[in-house]
């Protein structure tokens, strides 16, 4: 049955990220599909979990952690693994680096700081590949699972410097860079993991629509086939699809979610 396919019982997902701007909106749904979460983020704890059922609230374990420090995350695979809740879904959703406006000015592209560029790296692109060595193992070991990773349009088309104006949002050469990168990994593990029936998929959203002011609206809705920005929903969507075994044959793939921006 459909219905069935899409459910996440028995997926134990991993979201890094956890108290970002969208995750609010996955954490919730994801339990409402019955899943187990396990948010990691080196901010606190996302306030609107305490306002989850408890029946929801109980299946939900929040680690306040650095995802580029390995060691951390070994720590974690423990205490997950003492608690037999080792994830079977991983999310590498935590991101740095989305804007070109550093300390309240747009910095032209040669004057990009080497030190703002590894930073970002470390958190989108190590900070992956770190989840993806150190929770791996047990999808190697069990033989399942399924590893989603955040990207971006930007990760595949380049960025419209002329919608911008003074908005302040103007993407960053190293937020490309490792979207894009992003792609890359999951295309590699995904050849690399496919005869132990691991999966590994990529998200590539557009921009969420957040209270975006005019002229920067409408410059970027211009852009997009479907005419309006994308809303938490329509990703958490796609994150549940590609979780669940819904798209058990789906591997090595791009999801855009992105109203058509990159197909035109
Ligand atoms: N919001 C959008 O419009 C949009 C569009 C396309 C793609 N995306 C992608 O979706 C994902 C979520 O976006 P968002 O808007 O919620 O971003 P966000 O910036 O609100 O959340 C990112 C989270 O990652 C966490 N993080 C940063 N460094 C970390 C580290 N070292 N260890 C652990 N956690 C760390 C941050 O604390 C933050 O809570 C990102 O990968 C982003 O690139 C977002």
């Amino acid at each position: 049955m459909v219905e069935n396919s899409f459910s996440l019982q028995n997926k134990i997902i991993l979201l890094t990220g956890a108290s970002g701007k969208l995750a609010l909106s996955f954490i919730r749904k994801f339990l409402e599909y019955k899943a187990i979460v396990i948010g990691l983020d080196i901010k606190d704890e996302p306030p609107v979990i305490d306002s989850l059922d408890a029946n929801l609230k109980k299946n939900f374990h929040y680690y306040k952690s650095d995802i580029t420090n390995k060691s951390d995350l070994k720590e974690i695979f423990n205490d997950l693994s003492l608690k037999k809740i080792l994830p079977n879904t991983l999310i590498n959703n935590a991101a740095a680096g989305q804007v070109t406006f550093l300390n309240g000015s747009l910095v032209e592209f040669t004057q990009f700081p080497h030190e703002v560029w590894d930073a970002n790296l470390r958190v989108n692109l190590t900070g992956a590949l770190n989840i993806c060595q150190v929770f791996g193992k047990y999808l190697e070991d069990t033989k399942n699972g399924s590893v989603i990773n955040m990207s971006s349009t930007y990760g595949i088309a380049g960025c419209d410097q002329r919608i911008y104006g003074d908005s302040g949002l103007n993407s960053s050469i190293a937020y490309a860079a490792t979207k894009s990168a992003l792609i890359g990994m999951t295309k590699y593990l995904a050849a690399y993991w496919g005869d132990l029936n691991i999966r590994v998929n990529a998200v590539a959203p557009a921009g969420v629509f957040n209270d975006h002011k005019d002229p920067f609206y409408s410059n970027y809705v211009n852009k997009i086939m479907l005419g309006k920005m994308c809303e938490a929903d329509d990703i958490t969507n796609a994150l549940i699809y590609l979780s669940s075994d819904a798209s058990k044959y789906i591997t090595g793939t791009v999801l855009s979610v992105d109203g058509g921006y990159t197909a035109w």
